[in-house]
């Protein structure tokens, strides 16, 4: 990275700091999810959410104000989640059954939308952090095939690399609409990315399709072909 690439993204990481903080928000993340928010238009008044890898709670104050009191907000994380008014937490592994017995517990019927900003421990070489990323979009997506209603929309952060394609073929045999999208609260210079999905059809399509389906398209998808 550029001397000058890095200042850009030491500004950006700072203004979003100050404006969060400023604007009682627990993450400059919160700033991710409006952008994103207002870009794909995703949340409704009265809507069910469920926010994975939650903590310390950036989006669930935004989709709590976005979906209003009729709406139904969950968090899970790893770690815990300080307590944010009418929002229910849960503090678990998603990819461990017993937390997706909780949420179904908690959520009690189907969610609208499935938000997951989850990250993976930074191990420092790229494509383990890449691989357990794509794990974790793919747990986000078992998830959603067992509490996402029909026509629903699944929103994930996902760090960019090679398998990327396996992911985005997986997403587009259970949604009619997959994008992608870097909101300019994301730094530039981030591997970060975002897809956003919408009209959830569930599907009996195994992983093994759209592995082959990704070897046949061999799409690579960089910070580039972004829209
Ligand atoms: C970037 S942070 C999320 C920030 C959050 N969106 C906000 O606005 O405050 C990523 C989170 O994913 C969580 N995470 C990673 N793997 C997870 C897993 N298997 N189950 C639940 N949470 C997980 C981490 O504990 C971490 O808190």
């Amino acid at each position: 990275m550029s001397m000058h690439a890095r200042w850009l993204d030491e500004r950006r990481r700072e203004h979003y700091h100050k404006l969060a903080k400023e604007e009682g928000y627990r993450s400059r993340a919160s700033f991710k999810i409006m952008q994103i928010d207002d870009h794909f238009n995703i949340f409704k008044r009265g809507n069910s959410i469920v926010d994975l890898g939650a903590s310390p709670g950036g989006w669930l104050q935004v989709a709590r104000e976005r979906v209003g009191a009729s709406g139904k907000v969950i968090g899970v994380d790893l770690k815990p989640i300080k307590p944010i008014n009418g929002v229910t937490t849960i503090i678990g592994d998603i990819t461990n059954n017993d937390t997706v017995f909780d949420l179904l517990d908690k959520l009690k019927g189907k969610a609208d939308i499935v938000l997951s900003d989850m990250a993976p421990n930074i191990t420092g070489c790229y494509s383990i952090d890449h691989a357990r990323s794509i794990h974790l979009c793919m747990s986000a997506i078992d998830i959603c095939n067992r509490i996402l209603k029909i026509n629903g929309q699944f929103v994930t952060k996902v760090f960019m690399g090679n398998m990327l394609n396996i992911l985005m073929n997986r997403l587009k045999t259970h949604f009619q609409s997959v994008k992608i999208y870097s909101p300019d609260a994301s730094r530039p210079t981030s591997s970060e990315i975002y897809v956003i999905s919408k009209g959830f059809l569930p599907s009996t399509t195994s992983n093994i399709q759209c592995i082959k389906k990704s070897k046949d398209n061999n799409e690579f998808y960089k910070r580039g072909d972004l829209p």
